[in-house]
C-alpha cells in the first residue's frame, strides 16, 4: 500500500512572515506520513530554506516544459531543479478552467517533467455539470489517457482526484462517491499502463478536505491522502490532518 501523502496547495496565498512562523510551527513532520508543501513559485526558495532539515518536500504549483527561452513570465524545470525544488503540482482545475490549459499541455509539461525525473501530482476531475450528465468516468479517462499513455516512469506520479465542484466549495465527495472514482483510476493506470505501477501510486483526493472528514475519506481502500487548499493554510489544521494520516497508518 502507498504511504499516505498529505499535500498543501497554498495555491497564490501566504507570505514571507506567514510562511516563516508555518514552517517554525510545523517543524519536522517526520516520515511515517509523506508531507508536502506546494507553494507559490515566489517563494519556494524561501519555504525551502524554512523547512530545511525536515521531512517536508516543497513543491512547485506548475512548470513550464521547455528549460530555457523566450516564454515570458513562465518557470522552468531546469530553474527548478537549480534551486532544488524536484516536486510539481500540474493540472490543477484552477490553471485549466482561469488560465486555459487543456489536456495537450498539461500532458507536454507532465511528460518532460516525469523525464526529467521530478516528482509530479498531476491533477483530474470533472465538473459539475460533466457528473450531472453521467460524464464522470468520461472526463477522468480523457485526462489520463492524454496525460500518461506512453510514460515510462510512473513512479515519479501521484494523481490528485479532484472533482471541481468539491474545490473551495465546503461540500466534500462523500467518501462512496471519491472512492469509487479512485478505484477506477487505479483500474485504469493498471489496465493501460503497468499494474505494479498502479498498485504503488498514491491517489490523493483533493476538494474541501478538512479535518473532520479526512479519517473518513482515508478509510477508504484507494485513498492514499489529500491534496488540501483551505485548510492548509493554517498550521494548526494542517497539522491536525498530518496526525489524522499517521494515526490511520498505523
Ligand atoms: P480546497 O482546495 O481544499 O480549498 O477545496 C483543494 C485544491 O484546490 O487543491
Amino acid at each position: 500500500m502507498p504511504k499516505f501523502c498529505v499535500a498543501a496547495n497554498w495555491k497564490m496565498n501566504q507570505n514571507k512572515k506567514l510562511i516563516l512562523s508555518f514552517a517554525q510551527e510545523l517543524g519536522d513532520p517526520g516520515s511515517d506520513v509523506d508531507v508536502v508543501i506546494g507553494t507559490p513559485t515566489i517563494y519556494l526558495d524561501y519555504a525551502k530554506e524554512q523547512t530545511a532539515g525536515s521531512q517536508v518536500t516543497i513543491a512547485a504549483q506548475n512548470a513550464f516544459f521547455e528549460d530555457s527561452g523566450a516564454f515570458t513570465g513562465e518557470t522552468s524545470p531546469a530553474m527548478l531543479d537549480d534551486i532544488g525544488i524536484k516536486c510539481v503540482i500540474i493540472g490543477h482545475s484552477e490553471r485549466r478552467q482561469i488560465f486555459g490549459e487543456g489536456n495537450e499541455l498539461i500532458a507536454k509539461k507532465l511528460q518532460a517533467l516525469v523525464s526529467k525525473g521530478f516528482r509530479v501530482i498531476f491533477c483530474i476531475g470533472e465538473s459539475l455539470a460533466e457528473r450531472e450528465n453521467g460524464d464522470t468516468f468520461k472526463v477522468i479517462e480523457s485526462q489520463l489517457q492524454s496525460a500518461l499513455t506512453g510514460v515510462s516512469n510512473l513512479q515519479y506520479i501521484t494523481i490528485a482526484y479532484e472533482p471541481i465542484w468539491a474545490i473551495g466549495t465546503g461540500v466534500a465527495a462523500t467518501s462512496e462517491q471519491a472512492e469509487e472514482c479512485h478505484k477506477m483510476i487505479r483500474e485504469w493506470v493498471a489496465k493501460n499502463c503497468d499494474s505494479d505501477s498502479a498498485k504503488q501510486m498514491q491517489i490523493l483526493y483533493g476538494g474541501s478536505v478538512k479535518p473532520k472528514n479526512f479519517a473518513e475519506l482515508l478509510s477508504q481502500p484507494n485513498i492514499d491522502g489529500g491534496l488540501v487548499g483551505g485548510a492548509s493554510l493554517k498550521v494548526e489544521s494542517f497539522k491536525e490532518l498530518i496526525d489524522i494520516a499517521k494515526n490511520q497508518a498505523n
